[in-house]
């Protein structure tokens, strides 16, 4: 009863703070980003394809969306984040880590060839690149072996902030894609982390 009390109300919270917050967003002017003659470089490339976390420094160096945008916000960081953890992954946990930063990173260099980008439509297309390569590499496996990996993951820096509920937004999605009955678990996983 408490458990999908408090479910409830999670979903609740993130719909209406997403909602408010592409309302939000509707109104205001989408930056981009311009090569301004910055030519593609070879190292970036060489970076993404290794599934190297320095890939997204070099992309802003190139075509700089700054701090509220997929690269700074969620691509570096959370790149950072699971690779700095990585060790504490059970096998299954580590092979979803090393498969997915390199096929997110693949999937983004199509972008970061472009000579303009507009951040926002950057930032929709890189969470759909993170759904995709979430699938593929296992992530429905890893998150049942390392629940409690992904939370300190997940958890931690931005909690309450809109770019945190995006990522948890699609976390769930992916989960109740999965197992819709592993939605709650998850949840649950995410108060009790809180808690500590
Ligand atoms: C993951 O990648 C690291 C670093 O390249 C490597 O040491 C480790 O063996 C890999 N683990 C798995 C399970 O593939």
């Amino acid at each position: 009863m408490e458990l999908s009390a408090t479910v409830l109300a999670t979903a609740c919270l993130l719909v209406l703070s997403l909602s408010i917050s592409d309302a939000w967003l509707f109104w205001r002017s989408y930056p981009s980003a311009k090569a301004d003659g910055k030519a593609v470089d070879p190292n970036c490339v060489a970076l993404a394809k290794a599934g190297s976390c320095e890939f997204y420094p070099c992309f802003e160096d190139r075509l700089r969306c700054g701090r509220k945008w997929y690269n700074v916000r969620y691509g570096e960081p959370y790149c950072r984040d699971f690779t700095a953890f990585r060790e504490r992954f059970s096998l299954l946990g580590q092979k979803f880590i090393n498969a997915s930063e390199p096929c997110i990173a693949n999937e983004l260099l199509s972008w970061y060839k472009r000579d303009r980008i507009n951040c926002h439509d950057y930032t929709h297309f890189a969470f759909k690149a993170l759904s995709r390569c979430y699938m593929r590499s296992g992530f429905c496996e890893a998150i049942r072996s390392d629940l409690i990996n992904f939370m300190t993951i997940y958890r931690p820096k931005h909690l309450f902030s809109l770019g945190a509920l995006k990522i948890w937004r699609e976390i769930l999605r992916i989960v109740n894609f999965c197992d819709p009955k592993a939605v709650k678990y998850v949840i649950n996983a995410f108060w009790e982390s809180i808690k500590e």
